[in-house]
């Protein structure tokens, strides 16, 4: 199972890569079933969640092959169109395998994936999107049946709200389907841009991702290719949050600040200073943090919901208080409770949680609740006075990439067993 343990106190400092993003390797991974032959993809990170993609292919008849980062994958035969329950739960976004599993072989099977720590994850977005496309899909006990009618064919699909995963599943099958799709209202972070870019070098034709409105011109099939995933916008924030709570100075290199434009401007009005590059970011804290009145999550490009408890936590020391707004996920604050046990003042009602400053903070023993619920616990033991032990870390292991020995490279005093 594993512990982290932390002993509060040292300032971070130093230098760090960031790894490719979770977020943009996945829906790619997907992505690959569509394309007969072999498609490498490097920077992908080595996470829980990714392997589970790796297992998924894997079940589904691709040969994926791993080297560090690059992960190879020949989707030449695709021999399996059901995902078991066991499969799709290992990774609640394995839905996003759907459409590029209906474009390939007209049909799929898998379990609908239920809820997550974050609450209920609905998917009927996913569902009227790929129905509009002309999926048949019922379900029944729990397992989605999907069957296309005669051939997938382009239409006008209109979402209520901008939905990673079914702009990602809607994309991915419109590809190939017959005539013009457009998807309004389409999510615009930058994994979905970076999901277009490896779409188009696969020949398919793609535009309109960076304003929500996506058009794409089906082609017949999509050919091999290699590509680069960018750089995660989520792990980069996490850092940062670390840094900010130890009154540390760090610098990021392979991460596009423009993704983070939201958090920068959170982090300076904290008074942080940051200094951005065309490929990194540095970070000077303040000895002490200032709060910042609000932070309101929103669809890209407002505030990200993922980096949401990581900067909550790293204001439990502030001089003030700090009012969160989360507009996407339900249950996004049950991780809270385990902050309230290093002595954090935070009240929570529905989707608004209120952090007033401490301070100090105590080691405490505490536990993960979710993956960036967890990460937050680690800011916190970081900026704690004693140690703190962290518990049910295969959170953690599911985004980030040897979090703890990063950490230690910057001057944590941290370890796990
Ligand atoms: C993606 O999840 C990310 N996961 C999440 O990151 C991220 O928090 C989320 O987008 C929001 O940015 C991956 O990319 C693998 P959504 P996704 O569909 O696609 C509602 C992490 O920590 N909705 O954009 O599942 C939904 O309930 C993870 O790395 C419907 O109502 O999120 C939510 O309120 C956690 N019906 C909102 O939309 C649907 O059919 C946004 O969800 C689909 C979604």
């Amino acid at each position: 199972m594993g512990i982290i343990t932390v002993t509060g106190g040292n300032k971070l400092s130093g230098e760090l890569n960031v790894h490719g993003a979770k977020n943009s390797a996945l829906p790619i991974l997907a992505a690959t079933v569509l394309i007969k032959g072999e498609t490498v993809i490097h920077n992908c990170p080595k996470l829980s969640d990714i392997n589970a993609a790796i297992n998924i292919l894997r079940h589904l008849g691709c040969i994926v092959k791993r080297d560090g980062h690059t992960i190879t994958v020949n989707s030449k035969n695709i021999t399996e169109s059901f995902i078991p329950d066991s499969l799709m739960r290992e990774m609640r976004s394995s839905i996003i395998f759907l459409g590029a599993l209906i474009a390939r072989t007209g049909n799929a099977k898998l379990s609908s994936p239920g809820g997550c720590e974050l609450g209920p994850r609905p998917i009927d977005i996913h569902i009227a999107a790929l129905k509009n496309l002309g999926v048949d899909i019922t379900e029944e006990g729990g397992l989605l049946n999907c069957k296309v009618k005669n051939k997938l064919k382009g239409k006008i699909i209109n979402f209520p709200v901008p939905s990673v995963g079914a702009t990602e599943n809607a994309l991915i099958a419109a590809t190939v389907a017959e005539g013009k799709t457009v998807i309004h209202n389409a999510a615009r972070e930058p994994e979905i841009s970076d999901l277009a870019n490896f779409l188009r070098m696969a020949g398919a034709k793609i535009t309109g991702e960076n304003i929500g409105i996506i058009e794409v011109e089906g082609v017949k099939r999509l050919n091999s290719l290699e590509h680069r995933v960018i750089s995660d916008r989520i792990e980069a924030a996490t850092y940062m949050s670390c840094a900010a709570a130890t009154g540390g100075e760090i610098y990021l290199k392979k991460i596009n600040p423009d993704f983070l434009l939201p958090v920068i401007e959170v982090f300076n009005k904290s008074g942080c200073e940051i200094v951005t590059g065309v490929n990194g970011l540095w970070l000077k804290a303040p000895k002490q943090i200032k709060s910042v009145e609000t932070v309101k999550t929103y669809y890209y490009p407002g505030f990200p919901t993922d980096a949401a408890p990581t900067t909550l936590a790293m204001l439990l020391k502030s001089n003030g208080a700090t009012v969160f707004v989360e507009n996407i996920f339900q249950n996004r604050y049950k991780y809270v409770d385990e902050l309230k046990r290093f002595g954090a003042n935070i009240s929570v009602e529905g989707k608004v949680a209120i952090v007033f400053g401490k301070e100090k903070l105590y080691g405490a023993k505490v536990e993960c609740t979710d993956l960036r619920g967890g990460a937050a616990t680690v800011v916190a033991a970081l900026s704690s006075v004693g140690t703190s032990f962290i518990n049910k870390i295969y959170h953690i292991d599911r985004g980030y990439e040897n979090l703890v020995e990063n950490l230690k490279n910057l001057g944590a005093d941290i370890s796990r067993k």
